[in-house]
């Protein structure tokens, strides 16, 4: 047989999808892939069951349907203030993840440098190996993941014609702060690069800490790739719901590469997904306040078992700290956790680009029993430890 395509070639299996499968082999709670357990509002699912009998069935239009697009650009700008047009600056996706390939699609010529800060959520890898990108990493250093801005300005003056910045953060938990925003804004200004952002965490942010959009600095505007997603801000993940906003010239390259990779983002879902677009205030409150219970049932968990972590700012992850366990192989610690302790992680290691391999990543997007039975599985790693291959 002849050989299959060497770009591809590289591809492992998702390290999150990995760790869900040998979580659900050992009846792991599992705390490694992002998703809710929790139902979705049920409005959103009311609208979907009724749309389910009225329509639409058939294609949107493939940029995405005139009243999500509107709802979007309409939610947008009541947040970052940014006003943005609706048919020109806006291309609907099938979630952050499509957007994201689109974006770098549309972006980077084969061998162009992307800076992407480290650690980072693992489709990056994939993004820059599929558009043929060549990532240039910079450290987001623990405990408290700051970065350089000679090293960021290094990339640049190499010849970065864009950074991936992940806002706020999978998995250290990072909200970037004005102050940190304004350096990549001028950084980005002074060496004509784009930032393509992420901020499907846009909504998850833990007081003091504010989400500010890249887009809303001087400057940024023209410059600035959004892409974003309903995935997280509204519990559904599975709806596969996201979009990209840029200025028209960049938005017109994207709707091509969407329309090839696509053709468009499920009809009836845009339709019944208008409904959770146009929700108040109140309903992004009770979101936070939502996530802020889980944050602190889980850490509070974890500081009475004793475990260490990083405090996240934003988004529902936790970095918890396992050198305790003289971990050498975090892989084979993950799969020893979810087969003798129950709990399912994702190894560290997957994330960052440097040597650094005493972090797990558990995510608390789980109702307070899934937490409860986790933590419970959890106090009982000191006795369990000794029994584990690297530990
Ligand atoms: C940072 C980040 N971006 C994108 C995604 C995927 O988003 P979507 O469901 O919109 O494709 C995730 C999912 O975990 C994520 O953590």
């Amino acid at each position: 047989m002849r050989t299959l395509s060497s770009r591809t070639e590289t591809f492992t299996e998702s390290v999150i999808r990995k760790m869900t499968r040998i979580s659900n082999q050992y009846g792991a709670v599992n705390l490694s892939q992002g998703f809710p357990d929790f139902d979705p509002p049920t409005e959103l699912t009311d609208r979907l069951s009724q749309v389910a009998k009225e329509g639409p069935h058939q294609y949107a239009v493939t940029w995405g349907a005139q009243n999500f697009r509107e709802a979007v650009a309409a939610k947008y700008e009541h947040f970052s203030g940014v006003p943005i047009d609706p048919n020109a600056e806006l291309v609907v996706t099938c979630g952050s993840t499509e957007a994201m390939m689109s974006a770098m699609m549309s972006v980077a010529n084969p061998s162009d440098r992307v800076a992407v800060f480290s650690p980072f959520y693992e489709n990056y890898g994939a993004d820059a190996i599929l558009s043929g990108a060549e990532p240039v990493y910079i450290p987001l250093v623990p405990p408290d993941f700051h970065f350089d801005p000679d090293r960021l300005e290094a990339a640049f003056q190499d010849g970065a014609k864009a950074l991936i910045l992940c806002n706020p953060s999978n998995p250290c938990g990072k909200v970037f702060t004005y102050d940190e925003l304004k350096v990549i804004a001028d950084l980005a200004i002074k060496y004509d690069a784009y930032v393509i952002t992420d901020e499907v965490y846009e909504h998850i942010v833990y007081e003091p800490n504010k989400h500010i959009y890249l887009s809303s600095l001087p400057g940024m505007r023209e410059r600035t790739i959004v892409c974003n997603s309903l995935s997280k801000t509204y519990s559904i993940t599975g709806w596969r719901l996201g979009y990209v906003i840029a200025s028209p010239e960049i938005c017109d390259r994207v709707k091509k590469v969407h329309d090839f990779l696509t053709v468009g983002a499920p009809a009836p879902l845009q339709e019944a997904a208008v409904t959770a677009l146009k929700f108040g205030d109140e309903y992004y409150k009770e979101l936070q306040a939502h996530y802020t219970h889980m944050k602190k049932v889980f850490l509070d968990g974890l500081d009475q078992i004793g475990l260490r972590y990083t405090e996240p700012q934003g988004a529902y992850y936790v970095l918890v700290d396992v050198s305790e366990f003289g971990v050498k192989d975090d892989n084979a610690f993950c799969e020893w956790l979810a087969r003798e302790v129950g709990v399912g992680a994702v190894p560290g290691s997957s994330f960052f680009r440097e040597n650094i391999n005493n972090y797990i990543r558990l995510h608390f997007a789980k109702k307070d029993e899934t937490l409860h039975a986790a933590l419970d599985n959890l106090s009982r790693i000191r006795s369990k430890a000794g029994t584990a291959d690297g530990v």
